[in-house]
């Protein structure tokens, strides 16, 4: 008997401890899976002078006021705020696997102690701005993202709350994504090279190349600038199809010195191509910030020369703006010259497409945010900040405009998942096709050997987990 009303005393005291953090708790509460950041951290920045005013300042939502929030060290005076990603732009089905759409942007997050641009305010809101214009994008190409855009740690002394553009594409459905090109790099570069790949689609395999040739006398010397590659698999309706992605960003900066080091960085780019051995029956895509404009693409050109070393073809560029870096246009960006730089293109030694354009797209506030535009500090200045200098009202959320790329493939190569066969016109394909479906993960052999025995206990135990699950679900729904 004195054990059970021992247990009964443990069941009490387990339902009033759950329903005391219920209530702490609900305040704070956000949806599950929904992205989030805690201001008033960083200890060198705006220490614990957060309000509930601020997440709108990144187009973030606020959630909640707690002086002891977070991970870190409760606030002496002040208040801390949870800031949390908007709702989810949702994808657009996907197109078929024959096709992709593949954005590109530069979005001008250098490293504060070099540059204050509004990295964050921009940076939090560039997802959701672009996908509110696209919704059928399958690949992003990020130019410039040094730090990792939003709230991403950038001083490893600096105790911070973190929320990462990576966390952000997770949060609408591009769960995969490539290291930043020059993550591992070596001194004398002390950046990396600020190119990363994002996908809708399994990135199955990735390599890179960091470029030997810089100018050196620009901040592109320390920077370990290169080419990153991605092989994405699509897959839509047992239909699988592999794209071969190489981001990059090359040399800023005019002059002849700059011209030949873009060409020879364009040269190893393409040795990585080459070096790969992809199937000439696959794509290859080149999307990037090349520094050259495409209106200058006149014979013997810089322009030319690139695109020549990369053996690229410029598809068709369609829409309405005719820059990706424009200053009249654009008012985050001073000046008043406009070129076309930033490009998806193809590899012309590889599969073509059978239709291809490229477009400017401009992703943009609805409402202008104050930024600071000048200071002198290695930590994220803000415009209310006495370091800021100078700052600034912007809607635009780089000083590129993105590009996106869409390509449509013949459907010829494609492969489904229930025959492991190629469909179609099989007196084109070599023997190295016949890989398509061996990195899909699933080959229908290892599904049909599993006994009957295993497939037995895994539904008894995925019965049991179901109902555990619901039976919390339901014990905190009543409690709570
Ligand atoms: C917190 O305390 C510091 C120093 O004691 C003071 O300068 C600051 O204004 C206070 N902040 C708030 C929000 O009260
Ligand atoms: C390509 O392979 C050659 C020979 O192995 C190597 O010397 C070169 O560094 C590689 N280049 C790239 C860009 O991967
Ligand atoms: C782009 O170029 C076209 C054709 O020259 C012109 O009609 C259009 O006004 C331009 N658009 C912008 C935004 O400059
Ligand atoms: C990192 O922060 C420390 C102070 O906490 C500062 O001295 C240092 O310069 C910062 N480093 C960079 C690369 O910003
Ligand atoms: C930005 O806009 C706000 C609100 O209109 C205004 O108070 C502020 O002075 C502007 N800042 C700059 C730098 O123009």
């Amino acid at each position: 008997m004195a054990v059970f009303r021992k247990a009964l005393l443990l069941v009490f005291a387990f339902i009033t401890s759950m329903i005391i953090h219920c209530d702490a708790d609900q305040d704070c509460q956000i949806p599950e899976g929904t992205p989030s950041v805690w201001l008033g951290d960083e200890d060198d920045v705006t220490y614990c002078e957060a309000d509930s005013s601020q997440c709108s300042n990144f187009g973030l939502v606020f959630v909640c006021e707690d002086p002891s929030g977070g991970s870190l060290e409760p606030c002496i005076n002040g208040t801390k705020v949870l800031c949390s990603s908007p709702d989810v732009i949702p994808l657009a089905d996907p197109t078929p696997s024959s096709e992709l759409s593949v954005v590109i942007y530069n979005i001008w997050e250098l490293r504060y102690l070099y540059y204050q641009n509004g990295q964050r305010e921009r940076t939090c809101r560039i997802l959701h701005e672009l996908l509110r214009l696209r919704q059928d994008i399958d690949v992003i190409v990020f130019n410039e993202a040094f730090m990792g855009g939003c709230f991403s740690k950038f001083n490893s002394t600096v105790e911070m709350s973190t929320l990462t553009i990576r966390d952000i594409l997770v949060q609408h459905g591009f769960i995969y994504h490539s290291k930043t090109v020059g993550e591992e790099r070596e001194l004398p570069k002390f950046e990396n090279g600020g190119v990363f790949i994002a996908s809708r689609w399994p990135i199955v395999a990735e390599d890179e190349t960091i470029y030997t040739d810089a100018v050196k006398t620009t901040a592109d010397a320390l920077s370990a600038k290169g080419a990153k590659y991605a092989r994405v698999l699509k897959s839509v309706d047992g239909s699988n199809r592999h794209y071969n992605i190489f981001g990059t960003h090359l040399q800023a900066s005019k002059g002849v010195n700059a011209d030949r080091v873009r060409v020879n960085q364009a040269t190893e780019m393409h040795d990585l191509v080459v070096n790969l051995t992809l199937s000439s029956h696959e794509p290859v895509i080149y999307a990037g910030d090349l520094n050259a404009n495409y209106y200058d693409k006149e014979p013997r050109s810089n322009t030319a020369n690139i695109l020549e070393a990369l053996h690229a073809v410029v598809p068709l560029i369609i829409g309405e703006l005719n820059y990706t870096t424009d200053g009249l246009l654009n008012d985050a960006r001073d000046g008043d010259s406009a070129s076309y730089k930033d490009y998806v293109i193809y590899h012309d030694d590889y599969l073509h497409p059978i239709a291809a354009s490229q477009e400017i797209l401009r992703p943009r506030a609805s409402e202008f945010f104050e930024v600071c535009m000048e200071a002198i500090s290695p930590f994220p200045t803000y415009p209310d900040s006495n370091r800021c200098r100078r700052s600034q009202n912007i809607t635009d959320l780089a000083d590129h405009f993105a590009v996106i790329g869409v390509y449509k493939f013949d459907n010829k190569m494609i492969t489904t998942e229930s025959s492991g066969l190629e469909t179609t016109n099989p007196d084109t394909l070599e023997p190295s096709e016949s890989d398509e479906t061996t990195e899909s993960g699933v080959s229908p052999s290892t599904m049909t050997t599993e006994s009957g025995a295993t497939s037995q206990t895994r539904l008894l135990c995925m019965t049991t987990f179901f109902f555990s699950i619901l039976s919390a679900i339901v014990l905190k729904e009543y409690l709570c």
